[in-house]
């Protein structure tokens, strides 16, 4: 018998279910693919990591493989776990050869729009019909990045922090258009790699941790405009009054115990003095200007050499594993599910 012309379409098979998902693509290999192809593989899904650059393709294993001996030194994994761990993340030499099996993508190439929606219409003409499809955007929503798709119902943010390997929160953000199936297979399966997924209610440009970083950003670059205080001293009070405080409680449980009277006279008091305009401070501008992007050119608000930038990088990831290891259980391979 003839089709009709107008017979409904096929139903798309179901989203890939919490269980079903084992095998994960990585597009993107740079600072953050790479960590969140670790933590893919660490949770033992099958990873294949693409990036357009041959030298970020030849090179995952081995920055990976560092990560992985950073935690097995901190004790957070056993070390003969580090080969298997290894042998679950494979290089594909084409984006299609990365895609083909994906039950789940994401994408953490640079922070181009136009490059995103290209990239998002790619993925879908060459992934399952059931796969979902994430973005690591930092300030991109996913009604933009895919913004040129067929089915946008399986597209969603999935906001990781750098370095991705180590910080346990991941943001989740639906879309007007994803629909509960991909919110909920996502959010299982963050859960799965012993993250803390923190979904947002509804899309918001920059999510919820950049916008409130952006807010202590401003205050802080103004301060250092305004000559205030040193570098040095500004960093060591956030560091030592602020980040201390934060390690062990959320901003509103601060207001708790605080008191709200207090901080309502605070806030009340502060707010109409402290920077609320979107202009960027002089000094920020003027390094930027000059080319002092930070430790990637050796100067930013300090300067580095490239021997003084490894021990401060090796520094803090000793103790952002240290926290890791303080706040969070060590069930390795996942050690990072927050302690209750
Ligand atoms: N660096 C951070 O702190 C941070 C944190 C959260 C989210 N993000 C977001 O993650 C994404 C990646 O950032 P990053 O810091 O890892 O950047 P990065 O520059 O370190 O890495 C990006 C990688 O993507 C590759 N690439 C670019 N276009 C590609 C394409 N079309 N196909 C395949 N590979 C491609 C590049 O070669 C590079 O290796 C951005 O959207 C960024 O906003 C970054």
């Amino acid at each position: 018998m003839k089709k009709a012309d107008h017979a409904p379409a096929a139903p798309r098979p179901s989203l890939a279910s919490r269980n079903a998902i084992r095998q994960v693509a990585v597009l993107g290999l740079g600072t953050m693919g790479h960590g969140i192809a670790q933590s893919f593989a660490l949770a033992g899904f099958q990873v294949t990591g693409f990036d357009e650059v041959r030298a970020a393709r030849s090179s995952l294993q081995r920055r990976v493989r560092g990560n992985l001996e950073d935690l097995a030194d901190a004790g957070l994994l056993k070390r003969a776990l580090i080969e298997p761990v290894l042998a679950r993340i494979h290089v594909a030499d084409s984006e299609a050869g990365a895609l083909r099996e994906a039950q789940f993508v994401t994408e953490a190439v640079r922070e181009d729009l136009a490059v995103k929606q290209a990239l998002f219409a790619r993925i879908e003409a060459l992934v399952p019909p059931s796969a979902i499809i994430a973005s690591n955007s930092s300030t991109f929503m996913i009604s933009q990045s895919a913004a040129k798709m067929q089915h946008p119902e399986r597209a969603i943010v999935t906001h990781w922090f750098n370095p991705p390997h180590i910080v346990p929160v991941v943001e989740v953000v639906p879309g007007p258009r994803t629909n509960a199936a991909t919110t909920r297979a996502t959010l299982a399966l963050v859960r799965r790699l012993g993250k803390e997924a923190i979904l947002l209610r509804r899309e918001i440009p920059g999510f919820l941790v950049n916008r409130i970083q952006a807010a202590l950003m401003r205050e802080v670059w103004d301060l250092l405009d305004q000559g205030v205080a040193s570098a040095e001293d500004l960093d060591a009070a956030v560091r030592g009054a602020l980040g201390f405080r934060l390690a062990a409680l959320g901003q509103l449980e601060v207001g708790d115990f605080g008191g709200l009277d207090v901080h309502g006279a605070v806030f009340r008091n502060l707010a109409p003095l402290i920077k609320s305009d979107a202009k960027l401070p002089a000094a920020v501008a003027k390094l930027i200007a000059a080319g002092h992007l930070g430790i990637k050119t050796e100067r930013g608000f300090y300067t580095y050499t490239a021997r003084s930038a490894a021990a401060k990088r090796a520094r803090r990831d000793r103790i952002f594993l240290a926290l890791l290891k303080l706040l969070y259980a060590p069930l390795s391979p996942s050690p990072w599910r927050r302690r209750s």
